[in-house]
């Protein structure tokens, strides 16, 4: 069993320059300042993930550090991650790279981004020259949450490129899922045992009343269905393409769980409205705490294969909070289990307090402070015999 830490470049690095970089200097998103400075200290969070017992570490590749122009590497910095993926291994931890974590090259975005056309190719080229120099990882995601870039970046619009267009978002989930199909391609050619996924953001969404069964399908369908079908079968379904063949992939599925939307049906909107009760267990960003969910999902969407839970996590002050949440996820990932489920690994969000994306450094999900002042005796494997 995989047991860590996630992180991703641009929440942890410092010094990165990319779209998310223009929105924060557009003053949508808090200042990133220097981060956790892994950039300079990469090092340094071995000893973190060596205190925490951990045999794996998920962390992301920043783009715009290795294509620097469009076509451009700087082999410099790829050299840089490629040292501490050799010191992951020499300290026993097993390296889970991603390639893509929310964050693109500004030249990229600013010549049309995910909706270009030749997106999946530009990203496969990029996927192709990391993994040649990077034989020694076993364990690829190509792309963090599809379905939250899209509907964030394109729905919501509160992320860039801000745009309120279900059919730009639809084009962009298409081209995301191109894009994995073409960079699995790539990294399988180049890594000789690789096994390559995707990390998927699954919700579990539980209608309110009789009629918030419509929206609350409709969610999932479209937020947790479309994706992870289109990488498991090798189809993307309607609405986002008419079954269109991609390279069925998905070694193993990525889930990254977080919480449940209690979903109301509302005229006004296709997908309702969200309903907040009293009284249920919240994350400090007000997420609501369901251990449970991770059970339902991991029965729903392992289509029988290996699962890798590359995301779970919570915001809070509390030391004690945040070890009794890892304690009841943990008990249902062992439920699911029990009854067959493939689960080989579970990696928690996150190794240290980070930048959040539009809540700055005021959501502290980490098992360390930002300063790497351990917050108290945070143990993965006892908890997990434990559990
Ligand atoms: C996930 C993201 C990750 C982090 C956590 C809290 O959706 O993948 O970068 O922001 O949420």
């Amino acid at each position: 069993m995989l047991l860590g830490a996630a992180t991703s470049a641009h929440q942890i690095e410092g010094g990165t320059y990319n779209d998310w970089s223009l929105w924060e200097e557009e003053g949508k998103a808090p200042p990133v300042g220097e981060a956790c400075n892994s950039w300079e200290r990469m090092e340094e969070d071995i000893a973190l993930l060596r205190r925490i017992g951990a045999n794996a570490y998920r962390f992301s590749l920043e783009w715009s550090r290795i294509e620097v122009e469009e076509g451009l590497f700087n082999l410099k910095n790829l050299f840089r991650y490629r040292r501490f993926v050799r010191a992951l291994l020499d300290a026993g931890i097993t390296p889970i790279i991603t390639l893509h974590h929310f964050t693109n090259p500004v030249w990229f975005y600013r010549s049309g981004g995910w909706l270009r056309p030749d997106a999946p190719d530009i990203f496969a080229r990029y996927a192709d020259l990391v993994s040649k120099y990077l034989p020694e990882v076993k364990l690829w995601i190509t792309i963090n949450e599809p379905n939250v870039y899209a509907y964030r970046g394109f729905v919501a619009g509160d992320w860039p490129p801000g745009e309120r267009s279900l059919w730009k978002a639809l084009k962009v989930l298409r081209h995301m899922m191109r894009a994995h199909s073409a960079a699995y391609e790539a990294i399988k050619g180049n890594v000789r045992g690789a096994a390559v996924g995707m990390a998927h953001h699954l919700r579990v969404f539980t209608p309110v009343g009789l009629l918030g069964r419509i929206p609350a399908a409709l969610r999932e369908y479209m937020f947790n269905f479309v994706p992870v079908f289109s990488e498991v079968s090798g189809e993307i379904p309607p609405p986002v393409a008419m079954m269109e063949r991609i390279r069925a992939g998905g070694d193993f599925i990525g889930i990254n769980y977080y919480t449940r939307d209690r979903v109301k049906f509302s005229l006004r909107q296709p997908f309702g409205v969200d309903v907040a009760p009293e009284g249920v267990w919240r994350n400090s960003l007000g997420w609501e705490v369901y251990p449970e969910g991770l059970y339902t999902l991991l029965k729903r969407y392992s289509y029988e294969r290996p699962v890798i839970i590359t995301e779970n996590g919570m915001a809070t002050e509390r030391h004690d909070e945040r070890v009794r949440f890892v304690l009841e996820h943990m008990r249902q990932l062992k439920r699911a289990r029990e009854e067959g489920i493939d689960v080989r690994g579970y990696l928690y969000w996150s190794l240290m307090d980070n930048y959040e994306w539009l809540e700055g450094y005021s959501a502290k999900f980490g098992i360390f402070t930002r300063d790497r002042r351990p917050k108290g005796e945070f143990h993965l494997p006892d908890m997990w015999d434990r559990a």
